[in-house]
């Protein structure tokens, strides 16, 4: 199968354990699948989005037990929030495939059949030590002193059962060389050296079975009816059953393999490790992308049912309208890194890029043409150099929001767009529109306003895939025909000069109403302080400017950091300075455990000479504050792209 030249695209989600109300987080890779595959779309590329829902195993049956109910109909009864939630954020997944599924059920038993008759699953004795209460298998290392459950403390017992193995550990030599062999299998590169890290140590075989006196709730193994198959193994075979592997081999052989898999970063190893190597004894291709993006954090806890902190998406989407819901998720992570989640943040934002920049903008642009046009798209005079530049930023976002596309950074794509909505606002105030009104520079004034509205044609159609409601709308006040509100395309996107003179704009009032920060959230004012005296700097040690700008400073984000071995006052990060990647090595592990420097933007002097230190190379400084005892980081106060210079 050539899969390099296949004009296709296919993605998926991870389908969710149909047990849990789906919280932000889930929304979260949804949305970002949605976003994906509506730019796919938009690029003109046949695309198949999959998603759906994980549906047996213990808690599911559990749960099923409790209610006093068939696990089937418990599944029946909660999928229902799973797809109200999908359509209530226009998610536009092509299938959604249910684990329960027969279909499905059918081509996991076929699949477990041939793997055994070919002797690539055995039977074989499981030794492990048990916790009765959580259900689960623990290893000799994970338990804590006294032989106590890692999970609720109690004591485990030692188990020996039989079950079934897939052999995954002849697999590992192949594995190990294939993510080497390519990178861009596993994304972003730190996950892929996570996952090579764990192929460190020896890999094992899969346990794929559960007895049923254990565990019924699951797949019936096809050769031996005491036992039903593993969650897991049953779970990512989704990502093949779900576009007709074993029932429709057209299909199949049409959007296989994956263009992407999407994952948090919680299941990178179920997805880098079993799945490849389940493919590889199907004779399948590699997916061609596993990415693992980071988690929505409260705090500095990760969002999750089980620690309770989850945020609704339902609430957020009645609260505030679904595009703004969708527009923060995509724009506040940067793909990869963890991201906060708060109320605060998300208004902010909201009240910043979606009421000042662009409602503000189209609201400009409506009210001019209404009021000195008659209500119609003016027929543009002459272009000067405004205009050309303008239509240069304009465009270069039409560019960004495809590299970042294509390069998974999404956030920076709607960034880039966000900046050409201010480029247009500072056009309008610096061609002053109303003045041209009043001088009666009928000629002129077409021109801006036609500039304005192209502008917002083009802008619209980019944002489109993250806010399609209100992009619809948009461009419905613009006067497009009904047809090309909702379906924009990128050849659209890339020409000037498509909104016909004459066509009729929409009053539509504002797009996004200001959001007043409640009470609670609202910055209280800053003290009044004493401003001190201002005492005449001593001439000694001073440098001139110029001299001070040799030092060349610049913003940065962490991507990954790690201890030093035999260095316990040393970290290697992994930082990414205006999309260059570099390692530098500091001295603040006393102060800081890697995982809290993750993610974080930071000051580096990025003209250094490379330095050797404890025989790793550093390539670059960064800058901290030190007062004997204490060190810190030195942050950047809000969002600036990495890379931005510092001076
Ligand atoms: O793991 N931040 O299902 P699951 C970002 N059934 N994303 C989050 C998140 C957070 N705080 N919390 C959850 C399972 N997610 C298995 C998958 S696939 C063959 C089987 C998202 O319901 C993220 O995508 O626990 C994460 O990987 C997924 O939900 C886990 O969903
Ligand atoms: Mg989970």
């Amino acid at each position: 199968m050539n899969s390099e030249n296949k004009n296709s695209f296919y993605l998926t989600t991870p389908i969710y354990y149909v047990n849990d109300k789906p919280h932000i987080g889930h929304s979260y890779t949804t949305l970002l699948a949605d976003v994906l595959a509506r730019y796919h779309r938009l690029m003109g590329t046949p695309t198949f989005f999959l998603t759906g829902t994980d549906e047996h195993g213990q808690k599911v049956q559990k749960a099923a037990d409790q209610n006093k109910i068939s696990p089937k109909e418990h599944c029946d009864r909660t999928v229902v929030r799973f797809k109200e939630l999908w359509k209530k954020l226009e998610i536009t997944d092509d299938y959604f495939i249910r684990t329960t599924d027969e279909s499905h059920k059918a081509v996991v038993r076929e699949i477990l059949d041939s793997l055994h008759k070919k002797n690539l699953i055995y039977k074989a004795e499981y030794k492990g030590c048990y916790c009765v209460t959580c259900e689960r298998f623990f290893t000799e290392k994970d338990l804590k002193e006294g032989r106590l459950c890692p999970e609720c403390g109690r004591t485990v017992e030692d188990i020996v059962e039989s079950n079934y193995f897939f052999r995954m550990s002849q697999y590992q030599e192949w594995l190990v060389k294939y993510i080497e062999d390519n990178p861009g299998f596993i994304q972003p590169d730190f996950r892929r050296n996570e996952t090579l890290g764990f192929l460190r140590k020896p890999l094992e075989d899969l346990c794929v079975s559960r007895p049923k006196k254990r565990m019924s709730w699951g797949i019936e193994l096809p050769f031996d009816s005491d036992y039903v198959c593993y969650v897991w193994f049953d779970a990512l075979i989704n990502y093949i059953t779900g576009i007709g592997y074993g029932t429709d081999p057209a299909k199949f052989a049409k959007w296989w393999p994956a263009n992407y898999h999407l994952i948090g970063k919680d299941i990178l190893t179920t997805h880098t490790v079993y799945w490849p190597t389940m493919l590889k004894a199907l004779e399948l291709p590699m997916p061609k992308t596993i990415f693992a993006h980071g988690w929505w954090l409260i705090g500095t806890d990760k969002m999750s049912k089980s620690l309770g902190n989850v945020v609704n998406p339902l609430d957020m989407a009645e609260k505030y309208g679904v595009d703004a819901l969708r527009f923060f998720l995509m724009s506040e992570m940067s793909l990869g890194q963890d991201a906060s989640f708060s109320e605060e943040i998300f208004v902010t934002r909201f009240n910043s890029n979606l009421a000042n920049d662009l409602g503000n903008l189209l609201s400009r642009v409506m009210k001019m043409i209404i009021k000195n046009a008659d209500g119609k798209i003016p027929s543009p005079g002459k272009d000067t150099g405004e205009e050309t530049e303008l239509r240069k930023n304009v465009f270069s976002s039409v560019n960004s929001m495809r590299d970042s596309i294509v390069n998974m950074k999404l956030d920076r794509g709607i960034e880039a767009v966000m900046g050409s909505v201010r480029a247009v606002n500072k056009y309008f105030e610096k061609s002053a529109p109303w003045k041209l009104a009043s001088e009666n520079n009928a000629d002129r004034l077409a021109t801006v306003l036609y500039t304005g509205a192209e502008s917002l044609r083009i802008i619209s159609g980019l944002l489109f895939p993250v806010m399609p409601g209100k992009m619809c709308e948009l461009r419905r006040s613009l006067g497009l025909p009904k047809g090309l509100c909702g379906n924009p395309d990128m050849q659209g996107l890339e020409k000037w000069g498509l909104l016909g003179p004459g066509s009729e704009v929409v009053d539509i009032g504002p797009l996004f109403q200001r959001i007043d920060l409640s009470e609670k959230t609202k910055q209280q004012p800053a003290e009044k302080v004493k401003v001190p005296e201002v005492k005449p700097v001593p001439a000694e040690g001073l440098v001139a400017i110029d001299e001070f700008f040799k030092t060349k400073l610049r913003t940065a984000k962490v991507l990954s950091a790690e201890k030093v071995e035999g260095a316990d006052k040393l970290l290697k990060l992994q930082i990414d300075v205006g999309g260059e990647t570099r390692q530098i090595v500091a001295g603040i592990a006393q102060f800081y455990k890697p995982e809290e420097i993750i993610g974080k933007n930071i000051v580096v002097v990025s003209n250094l000479k490379p330095a050797k230190i404890r025989g790793i190379e550093s390539n670059g400084m960064l800058l901290a504050a030190k007062d004997g005892k204490t060190l810190k980081i030195i942050t950047v106060d809000g969002d600036i792209p990495t890379g931005s210079s510092v001076g």
